[in-house]
């Protein structure tokens, strides 16, 4: 292909209803930080566009908890988070937000264009609306018990326990959010995208980019190809906070936030560069690129996309490098739970050491699986590879020249093998480390950087300069002028990872920050030229500090644990209980059920028969862990459908107080088939 001549790149926009925290961090802006800070070191023509999402329900619920209005929330939030990323060196050319003028003005033109192009569809229907709120209520206003695992806090769009999407009506006994009344059905119009309709238009989009990631090409394909293929999807939402629907026979209804977000990087763009904007929208020799969290990929990938071909004259994302998810110390970080680290917090505990958290959320992003930080690894990459590998060998390096040379640069006597092999890996370097980030590959490009580092180390401890100076200056003045161009060229190639370090280190060595294209060149420092003494770039990490972090989550996991014992139940009588036919079961098959994140399908036998039972626990056992164990099966409970699959019974299990599943197991002497009273 041939180079574009433009990038625009976006991160998602951050809902602004709470602060943002490591799993942010690493699953989204550092890459995209890392990887623009890369375009722009190439003189590419570059845009980096994020801001706060303003609208959607989860703003109106922060709202509501708080006692404060949406505007009041956003308001704060959006100051919050737009000094975390400061902080941490996430660079974007603009940090907007959803709430501006420039904004709504763009997503209602974007719709109104769609609507008389006769995009959408329109459809009345019946919705809940809360009597006592005078409200309709969207999905996540609705709570109530869960049709597939009989989980009582399930959402309307989604259980959260079982991890089934849900609509609202399959909810049993629903419930306000806003009033804790029960709804009412209620009629109501909406303009739907139909997207069954565009699925072959998708199909041929998301099929000309078989070299996205696999995580995010798979989940596209499993979208297109699931059971009902895609769906219509309204695109308007009766709610009193977002962007007002631009029709006349639409009051009280506002675009639908997953309508008008990714729009605003649209205008954020516009925001930015004016009637430019065009060039890095609606221009094929652009190449837009979206950096988001698992969670947003079918948005970006089939949602966004659809709308963009709907509309016309749009240039269609080209790469949507999406990460999986960052877990923290072995749980899934939660903002509810306090189960996570904020960077707000992070930079009190240990201020100006944002490139060591930098360094280690690369090191481990959650690139194609799932990952997990914990505060000891933290530590760890932090001594032993920051201070111990990169930073001591910028150290002696800048000591010694210091010593020997009052800082100038010597000539180099005759060049040995050694010395080549050295210089050579320099020129290699930034193409190697080029290749992996144009690929996404963080983690490789990183590890090739610290690489260089540890060659370069291993190369003083080799020569011991310290030692031959008495013996060879020559020889000694070759060396450190080796070893001054590996600092030379350390000091550029750590800009997109450790922006902090490499700007202090190029003070230190009185360089500017230079194209990453002439980094081939080998000379990056010449003899006579004069590096200063330096301080150090990074400090060791007591293991004092780490504990102080780690009683912090433990503080948290208390507080979780001792909250939630679930309450008492209302009293049963002997004859409830008798209803109830609990046999002794054994599992003789277990499969992941595709496409959830929770489920198992499980074979069970009663001795008398053999059942087929959905069980939502496939996040704490492995599937062929489970073979032979016995459990105590609620036999009589009438089948249901969960993701198509009928399922005839229910396994019991011990839920603990941190939502941990353990299986209620009966003695192993026990015959399956066996009553339990
Ligand atoms: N606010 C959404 C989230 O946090 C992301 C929005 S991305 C955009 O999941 F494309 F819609 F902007
Ligand atoms: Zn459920």
């Amino acid at each position: 292909m041939q180079d574009p001549k433009r990038y625009t790149v976006t991160a998602a926009l951050p809902y602004a209803n709470g602060p943002v925290h490591i799993g942010h961090l690493a699953g989204c802006y550092l890459p995209a930080d890392i990887y623009v800070r890369f375009l722009r070191q190439n003189q590419k023509d570059v845009k980096f566009i994020c801001g706060t999402d303003e609208h959607g329900a989860a703003i109106n619920i922060k709202a509501q908890k708080e006692g404060i209005s949406p505007q009041e929330v956003v308001d704060r939030y959006h100051g919050i988070i737009d000094q975390a990323f400061k902080d941490f060196g996430i660079d974007f050319d603009i940090f907007s937000r959803t709430s501006k003028e420039v904004h709504h003005k763009t997503a209602q033109d974007f719709f109104l264009k769609l609507h008389e192009q006769g995009a959408f569809e329109e459809q009345t229907t019946e919705q809940y609306f809360d009597p006592e709120a005078q409200q309709f209520l969207a999905d996540r206003f609705i709570v109530g018990q869960c049709p597939n695992c009989g989980f009582e806090e399930a959402y309307g769009d989604q259980c959260e326990n079982c991890g089934s999407t849900l609509s609202a009506n399959e909810l049993i006994n629903p419930k306000s959010r806003l009033s804790g009344s029960a709804p009412v059905k209620k009629e109501t119009k909406h303009w739907f995208l139909p997207l069954n309709h565009l699925s072959g238009k998708i199909r041929n989009y998301i099929q000309a980019h078989k070299n996205w990631k696999p995580n995010v090409y798979g989940q596209c394909m499993s979208w297109l190809d699931s059971g009902d293929g895609l769906q219509a999807r309204s695109m308007t939402r009766d709610l009193d906070w977002g962007i007002q629907v631009p029709l006349k026979d639409a009051e009280g209804k506002v675009l639908y936030v997953w309508f008008d977000a990714p729009i605003g990087y649209i205008s954020a763009t516009k925001e930015l560069v004016g009637d430019d904007w065009t060039k890095y929208w609606q221009s094929d020799d652009t190449q837009l690129v979206h950096f988001i969290g698992k969670d947003n990929i079918v948005f970006h990938c089939i949602i966004f996309p659809a709308l963009l071909m709907e509309h016309g004259g749009y240039h269609l994302p080209d790469a949507v490098p999406a990460n999986e998810f960052l877990n923290l110390e072995g749980q899934k970080i939660s903002t509810s739970r306090n189960w996570a680290v904020w960077l707000h917090e992070y930079l009190e505990d240990f201020p100006n050491q944002q490139d060591a958290l930098r360094y280690a959320l690369c090191a481990n992003a959650p690139e194609t699986k799932d990952n997990d930080f914990t505060w000891k690894d933290f530590q760890s990459r932090n001594n032993n590879e920051l201070v111990a590998i990169l930073g001591n060998f910028v150290n002696r390096v800048l000591v010694l020249m210091q010593k020997y040379y009052q800082g100038k640069i010597p000539a180099p006597d005759t060049l040995q093998a050694q010395d080549q092999e050295v210089l050579q890996n320099l020129t290699q370097a930034p193409n190697l480390i080029g290749e992996a980030l144009g690929k996404f590959r963080f983690r490789e490009a990183q590890t090739a950087l610290m690489q260089l580092a540890r060659a370069g180390n291993k190369y003083l401890a080799e020569e011991e300069p310290w030692k031959s100076v008495k013996t060879n200056p020559e020889r000694t003045q070759t060396v450190m002028y080796v070893a001054a161009q590996v600092a030379a060229q350390l000091s550029q190639l750590m800009e997109p990872f450790l922006p902090h370090s490499a700007a202090k280190l190029r003070t230190y060595l009185n360089l500017p920050l230079l194209n990453w294209g002439q980094l081939e060149q080998q000379e990056l420092l010449i003899p006579g030229h004069t590096v200063e003494k330096g301080a150090l770039l990074f400090q060791k990490i007591e293991d004092a500090a780490i504990e102080a972090q780690r009683e912090k989550l433990e503080a948290s996991r208390k507080a979780n644990a001792a909250a939630q014992y679930a309450p008492s139940k209302e009293p049963a009588s002997f004859d409830d209980f008798t209803k109830m036919d609990l046999r002794v079961g054994e599992i003789t098959q277990a499969q992941k059920v595709p496409k959830t994140s929770k489920l198992l399908k499980l074979e069970v036998n009663l001795g008398f028969e053999k059942r087929t039972i959905v069980s939502g626990i496939s996040q704490f056992f492995n599937p062929d862990e489970i073979i032979g164990q016995k459990v105590v099966v609620l036999a009589n409970l009438k089948p249901r459908k969960i993701k198509g699959i009928a399922s005839e019974g229910m396994i019991l299990m011990a839920d603990d107080r941190s939502g941990n599943l353990h299986f209620a197991t009966v003695a192993k002497e026990a015959e399956v088939g066996s009553t339990i009273s």
